[in-house]
C-alpha cells in the first residue's frame, strides 16, 4: 500500500519561536520554478518587491504594483509545499492608516495563500503591525535600510554609521517587536549594531548585510547566483547561473546556425 507523505508548510509561529534557535534560512522567490528550488532548502521564501528591480529593471521598488505582487505571490506559493511563503507589501498600500494595510494585506492573504506579509518601517509602523495581527495577519518587519524610502534616506545607504542614530535603529527594532511582529529583516545595518539588536531583541532578526549574530539570513536569490551582474558588496555568490545561462544559449545558437539541433524526426517519429 503506498504512503502519502504530507508535507505541511512551516507558520509563522514556528519561525517566532526559531529565536535563538537553529538559523534561519530564508531567500527570495518570485516564481514557481524557482520557488520549487528554494522550497527544498530554505524556512522563508519572500516574494520580494525587489522583484521591480531584478525582474523588471526599475531604478527602486517604489512602481511596484499591489497586483504584480499578488500574482507573484500566487505563483510562488503554487511552486512551494513547505517553507512560509511572506509576500512584501509594496509601497502606497499600507502607510496611509492601519485600515487601509488590513485591506490590502487582507487582499494578499486571500488571494496568493501565503502565510504571512512583510512591511517596511519601525516606530511609525508599529500601530499598523499592531492592527494586522491582531486581525490574523501574521507581519514580518524590516527596518534599517528600507528601500521604499530611499528618497528620505538620500539612497540605498547604510544605516548607523553614525553612533549617534543607534537608539533611533534599536526603538524601531524594538517598536516592531512589541507591536507583534514574528520576525523582523535587519537591512544594510553596521555589523555590531545589528549584533547589539539581535541579542535584544526579542522576536527572531533576518540580516542581509547585517551580522552572523542574526537569528537567520536572507538574500535575493538572483544575487547569490551569480545571476545579477553587479550583485551588492555584502553578497557571497554561490553559483555561476548567469555563466551557464550564457553557455547554453551560446549552444543552442551554434546548434541552431549549424542545423545541427534534433530534428523533428526524433520527436515526432512517422508511424
Ligand atoms: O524586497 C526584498 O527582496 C527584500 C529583501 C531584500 C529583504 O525586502
Amino acid at each position: 500500500m503506498s504512503q502519502e507523505i504530507v508535507t505541511r508548510r512551516i507558520t509563522a509561529p514556528e519561525i517566532f519561536g526559531r529565536k535563538g534557535g537553529e538559523p534561519i534560512v530564508a531567500l527570495t522567490a518570485y516564481h514557481a520554478n524557482t520557488a520549487r528550488i528554494v522550497d527544498n532548502h530554505a524556512d522563508i521564501l519572500l516574494v520580494g518587491d525587489s522583484l521591480g528591480m531584478v525582474l523588471y529593471a526599475m531604478d527602486s521598488t517604489l512602481g511596484v504594483p499591489l497586483d504584480l505582487m499578488i500574482a507573484h505571490g500566487r505563483a510562488v506559493v503554487r511552486g512551494s509545499k513547505r517553507g512560509l511563503v511572506v509576500v512584501d507589501m509594496p509601497f502606497g498600500s499600507y502607510e496611509e492608516s492601519p485600515a487601509v494595510a488590513f485591506r490590502n494585506a487582507a487582499r494578499i492573504m486571500a488571494e496568493t495563500g501565503c502565510g504571512a506579509v512583510k512591511l517596511e518601517g519601525g516606530v511609525r509602523m508599529a500601530d499598523t503591525i499592531r492592527f494586522l495581527t491582531e486581525r490574523g495577519i501574521p507581519v514580518m518587519a524590516h527596518v534599517g535600510l528600507t528601500p521604499q524610502s530611499i528618497n528620505t534616506l538620500g539612497g540605498f545607504k547604510t544605516q548607523g554609521r553614525d553612533t549617534a542614530l543607534w537608539p533611533l535603529i534599536k526603538a524601531d527594532a524594538q517598536a516592531v517587536a512589541s507591536a507583534g511582529a514574528f520576525a523582523v529583516v535587519l537591512e544594510g545595518i553596521v555589523e555590531p549594531l545589528a549584533a547589539e539588536i539581535s541579542r535584544e531583541s526579542s522576536i527572531p532578526t533576518i540580516g542581509i548585510g547585517g551580522s552572523r549574530e542574526c537569528d537567520g539570513q536572507i538574500l535575493v536569490l538572483e544575487d547569490m547566483l551569480g545571476y545579477n551582474p553587479k550583485p551588492p558588496r555584502f553578497v557571497k555568490v554561490y553559483g555561476e547561473v548567469g555563466n551557464a545561462i550564457d553557455a547554453a544559449v551560446r549552444s543552442y545558437a551554434d546548434d541552431v546556425r549549424s542545423r545541427t539541433f534534433p530534428g523533428d524526426e526524433n520527436v515526432y517519429p512517422l508511424k
